[in-house]
C-alpha cells in the first residue's frame, strides 16, 4: 500500500476473519501485531518486522481493560487511534482491526485463559491479573485472526514467555516472534507511558538500563548476581526512583532463579519513577 494512502479499519470479528478468509485464498502469508496504540518506534519495528515476514500484516488496536488493575491508569490510558492508523497506513500496514471492548467482552463472556507458574513471580507478584488479561486477549486475538505467525517485543519479557507458553499449551498453530527492544538514543527503552515523565524524571530514567546492562556484563564475568543486584537497587534510588519493585538475575525461560548459569540468564527490573513505572530487561551475554 503506498504511503500515502489509508488504512482499512474493521471493528467486528467478522469483518477481521472476511479479511484474513480474502488473503488466504490468495495464498497471502499474513502476520499479526497486538497493540494498545498510542504508537510509536518500539510498535512500527513489529509492524517493520511483520512486513518482512509476510505479505499482509495486521495490527490490532485494544486497550484491554482484563489487563489493568483497580488502581492502574485504564481511564487515562492515551488513545490515539488516528495518529496511530496513520502512522501505520505511512509503514504500508495491511489492516487495523480496532474493536469495542462489548465486541471483545460481550457482557455474557466468562471464560478466561490462566498461565500458572511463568505468570506468577516479577510482574505477576505486583500486578495480580494482568498476565490472566494479557494471555485472555491474546488468545481470543490469535484466534480470531488465525495469522502464520504473531509479534511481540522483549521489551515485555514475562508477557513474551507468557503468551508463548499460552499458545504452545492450548495447540494454537501461530508462531510467536520476540522483536528486541527499541530504546532512545541514551538507553531509555520506548514505552507509551514515558509520557508521564517529567523532564527531570526523563532525565533518570536511562539509569534503569545502564545498571541492567552493568549486572548482565558483570554475572557473565562472574560477578554474583545479589551483590550486583542490591548495588544496582541503591544507584536507581540515589538517581530519584521512590521504589523498585524487583530487580533480579532470572533464568531466560523459565523466569525462575538463574541457578544453572550454563543456561541462559536474563536481567530484568520494574522500578518506579515519579507517576510512571518502569520496565526493562537484558540479557546476559
Ligand atoms: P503495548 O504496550 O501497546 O505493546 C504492544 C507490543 O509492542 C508488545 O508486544 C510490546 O512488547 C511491544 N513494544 C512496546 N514497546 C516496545 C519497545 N520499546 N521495543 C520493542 N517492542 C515494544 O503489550 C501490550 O500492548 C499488550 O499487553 C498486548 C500484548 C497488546 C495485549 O493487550
Amino acid at each position: 500500500m503506498p504511503a500515502d494512502q489509508e488504512i482499512a479499519v474493521v471493528r467486528t470479528i467478522e469483518d477481521l476473519r472476511a479479511s484474513v478468509r480474502d488473503w488466504r485464498s490468495c495464498r497471502e502469508r499474513v502476520g499479526l501485531v497486538p497493540t494498545m496504540g498510542a504508537l510509536h518506534e518500539g510498535h512500527l519495528t513489529l509492524v517493520r518486522r511483520s512486513l518482512d515476514l509476510t505479505s499482509r500484516t495486521c495490527v490490532t488496536l485494544f486497550v484491554n481493560p482484563a489487563q489493568f488493575g483497580p488502581n492502574e491508569d485504564l481511564a487515562v490510558y492515551p488513545r490515539t487511534e488516528e495518529t496511530d492508523a496513520a502512522m501505520l497506513a505511512a509503514e504500508g500496514a495491511h489492516l487495523l482491526f480496532a474493536p469495542s471492548v462489548e465486541e471483545m467482552y460481550p457482557p455474557d463472556s466468562v471464560t478466561r485463559v490462566h498461565v500458572p507458574g511463568i505468570s506468577d513471580p516479577l510482574e505477576g507478584a505486583f500486578r495480580p491479573d494482568f498476565f490472566t488479561g494479557v494471555a485472555t486477549i491474546v488468545a481470543k486475538l490469535l484466534i480470531q485472526a488465525l495469522p502464520d505467525v504473531a509479534l511481540f517485543g522483549e521489551k515485555d519479557y514475562q508477557q513474551l514467555q507468557v503468551i508463548k507458553r499460552m499458545a504452545r499449551d492450548l495447540d494454537i498453530p501461530v508462531e510467536i516472534e520476540g522483536v528486541p527492544t527499541v530504546r532512545e538514543a541514551d538507553g531509555l527503552a520506548l514505552s507509551s507511558r514515558n509520557a508521564y515523565l517529567t523532564a527531570d524524571e526523563r532525565r533518570a530514567a536511562p539509569t534503569l538500563y545502564r545498571c541492567l546492562s552493568t549486572i548482565a556484563e558483570k554475572v557473565s564475568a562472574g560477578a554474583d548476581p545479589e551483590t550486583e543486584e542490591k548495588k544496582a537497587i541503591n544507584e536507581l534510588l540515589d538517581a530519584g526512583f521512590s521504589k523498585v519493585d524487583y530487580l533480579t538475575v532470572r533464568d531466560a525461560q523459565s523466569l525462575e532463579p538463574w541457578a544453572d548459569r550454563t543456561r541462559p540468564g536474563r536481567v530484568l527490573a520494574a522500578a518506579k519513577l515519579g507517576r510512571a513505572r518502569l520496565i526493562d530487561n537484558v540479557a546476559v551475554a
